[in-house]
């Protein structure tokens, strides 16, 4: 409540102006203290616990939502977060992926879970179209599973890249231990699905990942590379073939560096701002592949337009905000969305801040690796804000210039970290934002992927990376670019049954998911003596809407004040049918309610076997 009342409070001073008493302040919640390392020896066992508080069913902030859906926060007002959106969701398990790889295994069932709620998912028609339609686009569901309606920005192409991206992690993990068959009875289907959409829409305009710009995005085109390239490797791992992958890759690359404009990214096509945004930042550290070099095409976080681009962006946040003004080029600031930014007061972001850390944690490690840096004339700025000395040419990690310039870029890396530090209170909880005046957290509580960049950064920090996507062998630009698609194929992904696995001996209480769900007709029609009452529709269960075929609807409940036809019908699980209820007359004659079709979704859950809906006859 104090933060309300401190936004309320300082829009009164704003409206009386400068003649008026200033109201006293709020106290200032107190503040984390400590060294980095000791404050994320603690910060990162609570952010772990922070997502998991936010993953149905049993996060104790995620009352309501369905098993493995992850909300994005607990606030349900100003703003309401209470959903899950594909992408927030989709990179916190792309973290606890690698987290469970990393020796964490009590994460499993939740990632399965996950996995198997991401089935579900792919199946409930929304506002953006149904499976094969472009529904996979949708940006955010209800926690229940529903179909969020409210007009939103939508599309959004990333959530389909970044949810296979979580998925592969797994699925390889899966292979590399034995477990294939899982991997590709259920797995595979699901992210099949979601790279048919990457090749079929890549090359179209849609919602970047801050939800406000309609055109396309640097973020949202640099994880649908990334996506293809290791989707096409999976599907070789598990005997299968994505053609369109592997036609469409390349040419996503090539569309790539078009955001490249000589000195930084322009995160955006579509938009008039400056285009100086932290989707570049991110675009880098999800495309991050440990094997790579410094390559430029791909923006790995070592290569020349990276670190230009992360100068561009970092200073551009300098002089907006009052938390950073004295200090010095060269030292960290915090870090918002983009300068223009006035969302929630268009304040600094913890996840944006982790990230301008946690790309300079992993060109560190990608220089270690290589055991040398290379300044050129587009990094060369990036370089001198750090080290006054620096000059173009190639450092060897034997040689002191080396040492110096990566401790000076660590001491850089870590001054991101601690202004984050700074600025979260002892509880340790993390928010959307913090107050571009005094750095009281702001905006949403308790943001997943506040706590997800939190566990990401501090990981990067200790060389604890995830496993390579390919990047080696996908970092070649086509000569000319053109302008391509490629459709399909989408079906259902029927399997998530882990049960009986060796590994997967945590999947939970619930373990089958029904193949059919008798789903329960109610019709409130009213007839005349004779009269009978049958529904129709689009499946053989149904009929397929010959009339012969209806199925006949029982009246036995049926009153004058309560006119009710029913009757149960075994449908497939996960089917999108459409019906319409009808009429025999007593000459055999058929009188059809009005259009249109109505439609319904059967349901494709673990333990769910029934399911009902309740109409008026019309
Ligand atoms: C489609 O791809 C072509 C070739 O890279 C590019 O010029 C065009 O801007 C792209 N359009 C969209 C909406 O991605
Ligand atoms: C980082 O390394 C330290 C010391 O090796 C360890 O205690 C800590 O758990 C690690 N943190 C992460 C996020 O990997």
């Amino acid at each position: 409540m104090l933060k309300y009342l401190a936004q309320i409070l300082s829009a009164v001073s704003v409206i009386q102006g400068t003649t008026a008493v200033v109201p006293p302040r709020a106290p200032v919640t107190p503040r984390a203290t400590g060294s980095l390392d000791s404050w994320l020896a603690t910060e990162s066992p609570y952010a772990l616990q922070g997502v998991l508080t936010n993953i149905g069913p049993d996060g104790a902030d995620a009352s309501g939502a369905s098993s493995g859906i992850v909300i994005a926060s607990p606030s349900k007002s100003n703003p309401d977060y209470f959903y899950t959106w594909t992408r927030d969701a989709a990179l916190t398990l792309k973290c606890l992926v690698d987290t469970f790889i990393a020796g964490n295994t009590d994460l499993q069932s939740t990632i399965q879970n996950y996995i198997s709620a991401q089935a579900y998912l792919q199946t409930v028609s929304n506002p953006s179209g149904d499976l094969s339609t472009g529904g996979l686009g949708e940006p955010k569901f209800n926690v229940d599973e529903t179909a969020f309606t409210g007009s939103w920005g939508r599309p959004q192409r990333d959530g389909p890249a970044l949810r296979a991206t979580a998925m592969i992690a797994y699925a390889k993990w899966l292979i590399a231990n034995g477990e294939t068959s899982l991997a590709d009875s259920i797995i595979w289907p699901i992210v099949q699905n979601d790279l048919s959409y990457v090749t079929q829409y890549w090359n179209s305009t849609g919602y970047d990942l801050w939800e406000e710009i309609s055109g396309s995005s640097f973020f949202t085109t640099a994880v649908q590379h990334r996506a293809l390239v290791e989707g096409n490797s999976l599907a070789e791992q598990l005997g299968h073939t994505c053609s369109n992958c592997i036609s469409q890759a390349p040419q996503v690359l090539c569309f790539l560096q078009s955001y490249w404009t000589g000195s930084y990214v322009l995160a955006n096509f579509g938009s008039s701002r400056s285009g100086k945004d932290a989707n570049s930042l991110l675009g880098s550290i999800h495309t991050f592949d440990p094997d790579a070099g410094c390559d430029d095409s791909t923006f790995q976080p070592c290569s020349a337009r990276a670190l230009a681009n992360h100068k561009v962006v970092t200073d551009s946040f300098r002089s907006v905000y009052s938390i950073n003004s004295g200090i010095a080029q060269g030292q960290a600031v915090a870090v918002g969305r983009y300068p223009e930014d006035t969302y929630q007061g268009g304040n600094p972001w913890y996840l944006c801040t982790f990230a301008a850390a946690e790309l300079l944690y992993d060109a560190l490690y990608q220089w270690n690796r290589a055991g040398e840096l290379t300044i050129t004339d587009v990094s060369l700025a990036f370089f001198q804000d750090v080290y006054s000395d620096a000059a173009v040419g190639t450092y060897q990690s034997s040689s002191t210039t080396y040492s110096d310039i990566v401790a000076a870029v660590r001491t850089y890396a870590d001054g991101y970290m601690d202004i984050a530090q700074k600025y979260t209170p002892s509880s340790g909880a993390l928010a959307e934002q913090f107050s571009r005046s005094d750095g009281t957290p702001l905006s949403a509580d308790d943001l997943t992927w506040s706590y997800a960049a939190l566990l990401t950064a501090a990981a990067r920090r200790n060389a604890t990376v995830p496993a390579s996507w390919g990047e080696t062998s996908a970092s070649s630009v086509p000569s000319v670019c053109s302008a391509t698609s490629a459709t399909g194929p989408y079906s259902t992904a029927t399997n998530t049954n882990w049960g009986g696995s060796t590994t997967a001996t945590t999947t939970g209480s619930c373990t089958t998911t029904p193949t059919a769900v008798a789903v329960t007709f109610d019709v409130l029609a009213t007839t005349n003596y004779g009269e009978n009452v049958y529904v129709v529709g689009s499946v053989s269960a149904l009929g397929s809407w010959d009339t012969d075929s209806a199925v006949a609807l029982s009246a036995d409940e049926y009153t004058s004040s309560n006119p009710l036809w029913y009757g149960t019908v075994t449908l497939p699980a996960g089917e999108s049918i459409e019906y319409k209820y009808i009429k025999k007359e007593t000459d055999g004659s058929i009188v059809w309610e009005s259009d249109p079709n109505r439609d319904h979704d059967v349901p494709q859950k673990c333990g769910t076997t029934t399911a009902e809906v309740d109409d008026t006859w019309r």
